[in-house]
């Protein structure tokens, strides 16, 4: 006997700017998915990407997720509006790809995850340098112990101002991808939190940040901002046996693994000698992270399945960027409790 085909998964995608576009690309390449129709605000894009692609266009969303053959949604309206949007959907009994950060507030992303475990239907959270090829080849150096002890994460985000960006600041919109990539790296959240930002060329949100968290062992620094010149994503991993260097943008990922010998020397003195560290270029399969991202997706709702990046992924995430916001306005260390295993 034949394997049984499958129908696709039809889906629909509200919001169709910057990052949403992408969304409808995407979607109308895989092979699991049906991209039947598309929501935006502006007709005149809205209707010019749904002419692209065959599918309908849809001004109010509303009207659009009463349809009952839509399964799933991907939410990609500006961030402060994600609330509203990701319960009407639920309410619809689609299953839902939120755009990062899952919300604005904790409470609201609390409603949303509770709201869709009410009707059943799933939430993943669009953190997608989780699906980056070069992150998970780290997470497997890490994990094969080839750095040993993990002792310090630096990640650079920082770039010019996105001029679509009308709400977030640069703390829930940037580094909570670079939170949530060492939250998955280190496989613990942090205890502390303490953060310097500012408004540097905005005057109405902080666009730099630099953010220390204590993840008990390991210290990481995050630095995310909208004020330099040049576009730069990088992680940087030191063990204590030797260091990664990951490019976000490029999937490039080198490790050097440290090469000392401890003895002692002519007058019985403990000496440490180094000798230049073995460099390798480790090879990742390069892959577009938001076909991986989307891709598994899909593969959640026709399984059933809780994706990687749950609600419960995203709220941990915003959970520690706003209390960096916290840490930076009040100018002290905040402390998280944050239980790995807590049911949202
Ligand atoms: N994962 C990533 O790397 C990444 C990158 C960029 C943006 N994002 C996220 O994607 C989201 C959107 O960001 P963006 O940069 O694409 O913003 P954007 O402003 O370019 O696009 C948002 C779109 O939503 C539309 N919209 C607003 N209200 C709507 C409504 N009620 N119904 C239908 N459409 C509506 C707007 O007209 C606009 O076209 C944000 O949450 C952002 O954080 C994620």
């Amino acid at each position: 006997m034949g394997k049984m085909k499958h129908s696709p998964v039809n889906v629909a995608v509200i919001g169709i700017g910057n990052m949403g576009r992408h969304h409808a690309r995407v979607y109308s390449e895989l092979e699991d998915a049906n991209l039947v129709a598309v929501s935006d605000l502006n007709s005149q894009v809205g209707e010019q990407i749904a002419s692209r692609y065959g599918v309908g266009f849809y001004h109010d969303y509303r009207k659009m997720i009463e349809r009952d053959d839509i399964d799933a949604v991907s939410i990609a309206v500006p961030t402060s509006l994600h609330t509203g949007v990701a319960l009407a959907c639920i309410e619809t009994r689609k299953s839902i790809l939120i755009e990062k950060p899952i919300a604005d507030s904790l409470e609201d992303a609390c409603t949303i995850v509770e709201e869709a475990g009410k009707k059943g239907v799933i939430v993943a959270v669009g953190h997608i340098e989780r699906f980056n090829p070069a992150v998970l080849r780290l997470k497997e150096v890490i994990e094969q112990g080839r750095l040993n002890s993990v002792t310090l994460v630096i990640a650079r985000r920082v770039g010019m101002f996105p001029p679509q960006v009308k709400d977030a600041n640069v703390i829930i919109d940037l580094a909570v991808h670079d939170i949530d990539v060492c939250n998955f790296l280190l496989g613990k959240r942090p205890g502390k939190v303490y953060a310097r930002a500012g408004k540097a060329l905005n005057s109405k949100r902080a666009d730099f940040a630099s953010i220390f968290l204590d993840y008990d062992g390991t210290d990481v620094l995050v630095q995310a901002n909208w004020i330099t010149p040049v576009k730069i994503r990088e992680l940087n991993v030191t063990g204590t046996r030797g260091y990664a260097e990951l490019n976000y943008i490029t999937q490039k990922l080198k490790v050097y693994e440290s090469n000392y010998e401890r003895g002692f020397d002519f007058f019985g003195d403990f000496v440490v000698k180094f000798g230049a560290p073995d460099v390798q270029e480790i090879d990742v399969m390069r892959e577009e992270p938001l076909k991986v991202e989307l891709g598994h997706f899909i593969s959640c709702v026709r399984q059933n399945t809780t994706p990687l990046v749950s609600g419960k992924e995203g709220i941990e995430a915003l959970e520690i960027a706003l209390a960096a916001v916290r840490s930076y306005k009040s100018n002290q260390i905040v402390e998280l409790c944050i239980d790995p295993d807590k049911k949202v």
